[in-house]
């Protein structure tokens, strides 16, 4: 069994003292000017990266930096990047581009870029050449030592680049400042080792490794106590939890034991590799009530060819028994998926096998993406013969199919009563909106305030492509 590295105790406590450095210069700062300093964060991407981004507030919090609304008052300023498609890493140069008239005007302000897209050598190389004024950057695998890093920058006042080449490391105990007070982000796991030719995210997120199941119980147990209403479990693959961890349990009695804690909530969890999901899974959420009636398992294609080129591990029919699985022990669980449009290689006859999975299944909800190349992945030297064009077609077919099944189970759902967690407002209509136990997005008519952040029992009434409505019950 591989070790993971875990990061000690002596060694967070040696970050803590660079966080109380920080915060009494920041505490003098304040006596001098009578302003607080403050910083201004913005995470990228997927969950998992959101979670992190908690993090670096949570640090920035103790070292008493205030939460800056905007880019122009900040005195510091982070993005946390995502590097799984082309899109999100040009809106990151983008912003940074912009970031430098602000340094020119105030020398003092500290620059920072995080996350995933940093951790590209390629990249992080172009940001060190073309952008001279971003003063840190900081890898994946040095979150914990990042006070250290700060540090750094405001006494040495040089740019500090932190991109460790690594397996990845485990951190317990960094502080964490939630971004919302109704849904809790709960890291299970981080890396991934399943290598689908088109991710990035072995590259950049290093081995998967699990954190100890009462680690995971104790932030659970937390976060239930601070009245959160909504947990949701993060690994790239959950189904593998557990793995390379000695004595630890599998996710699905990891869920079970999250899920008998006591309390009014709900627990998610994302995301499962359909190669990995097992009966087992499907059992302990079908015997978990507190267990969302949620399931996310993306099938990225309907061609076994392309399903093969992309290193999944299954078939499409293997993929339609699991359906067909978790269906029968929850008939009314929710299922959506992640789907890549125009993979290399991709023929129209492989795209229409993605359509007729997509109506066979008939997915509550789905994400959609048009490939994009990744250096360093295995498809980025593949054929890829087919023109932006044709594939930005196809990518609009999917998208019309799924509108129409969204819409027809919108319409389907109409009369049911549904146990819904209200936690916004529709700023057309100005009415609470919430989420069911699957992914139904409702708006509820004539509901108090106070509903705020709690369950409420609603009858939907009317429905249209986006929306449900509802009332209470
Ligand atoms: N191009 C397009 N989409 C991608 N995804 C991951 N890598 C790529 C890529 N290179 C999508 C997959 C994954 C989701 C998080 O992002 O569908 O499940
Ligand atoms: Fe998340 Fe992957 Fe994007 Fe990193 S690259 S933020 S792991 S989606």
């Amino acid at each position: 069994m591989k070790e993971i590295t875990r990061i000690s105790p002596d060694e967070l406590a040696r970050q803590q003292i660079y966080i109380d450095q920080i915060a009494e210069e920041n505490a003098e700062y304040f006596a001098r000017t009578g302003r607080r300093r403050l910083a201004y964060t913005h995470t990228y991407g997927c969950q998992q990266n959101v979670s992190d981004g908690e993090r670096i507030d949570g640090m920035l919090a103790q070292m008493g930096y205030g939460r800056a609304e905007s880019v122009e008052e900040a005195d510091f300023i982070l993005y946390n990047t995502c590097a799984v498609r082309e899109g999100a890493e040009d809106r990151v140069y983008g912003n940074a581009g912009a970031l430098k008239h602000l340094k020119n005007r105030n020398k003092e302000l500290i620059l920072a870029i995080a996350g995933c897209m940093v951790q590209q050598k390629s990249v992080a190389d172009k940001l060190y050449k073309s952008f001279p004024y971003i003063d840190l950057v900081m890898g994946t695998h040095v979150l914990h030592r990042f006070p250290e890093l700060l540090f750094r920058v405001m006494k040495e006042k040089q740019r500090v680049y932190e991109l460790p080449e690594s397996e990845g490391v485990v951190a317990e105990g960094l502080p964490v400042l939630r971004s919302d007070s109704i849904h809790a982000w709960l890291p299970i796991m981080n890396g991934c080792d399943n290598f689908c030719s088109y991710c990035i995210v072995p590259h950049v997120r290093g081995r998967e490794r699990s954190r100890r199941p009462g680690d995971i119980l104790r932030e659970a147990s937390d976060i239930v106590a601070a009245g959160y209403k909504e947990i949701t479990l993060l690994g790239q693959n959950v189904n593998s939890y557990g793995k390379n961890l000695e004595g630890a349990p599998g996710f699905p009695d990891l869920l079970r034991s999250i899920c008998g804690l006591e309390g009014d909530f709900r627990v998610r969890f994302m995301t499962s590799h359909p190669k990995d999901a097992t009966p087992e899974l499907f059992k302990a959420m079908a015997e978990s009530p507190k267990a969302a009636r949620h399931l996310h398992l993306p099938v990225q294609a309907g061609s076994d060819q392309i399903l093969k080129a992309m290193n999944r591990k299954y078939t499409a029919e293997a993929y339609l028994e699991k359906i067909h699985q978790v269906r029968e022990l929850m008939p009314d669980i929710a299922l959506t998926s992640d789907i890549i449009v125009g993979f290399p290689g991709e023929t129209e006859e492989d795209f229409e096998k993605t359509l007729e999975l997509v109506k066979t299944v008939g997915f509550d909800s789905l994400f959609m993406f048009i490939y994009s190349k990744r250096k360093g992945t295995p498809a980025e030297r593949m054929d890829d013969p087919i023109p932006a064009e044709e594939k930005s077609r196809w990518f609009s077919r999917l998208v019309a199919l799924q509108d129409e099944i969204m819409e027809a189970k919108h319409r389907a759902a109409v009369g049911r009563t549904v146990r819904v967690l209200v936690d916004g407002t529709d700023p057309k209509t100005g009415r609470l909106t919430g989420k069911d136990s699957g992914v139904l997005r409702v708006r509820i008519e004539e509901a108090p305030e106070s509903l705020m952040g709690q369950f409420a029992q609603v009858k939907l009434t009317s429905a249209s492509r986006h929306w449900v409505d509802g009332v209470l019950v």
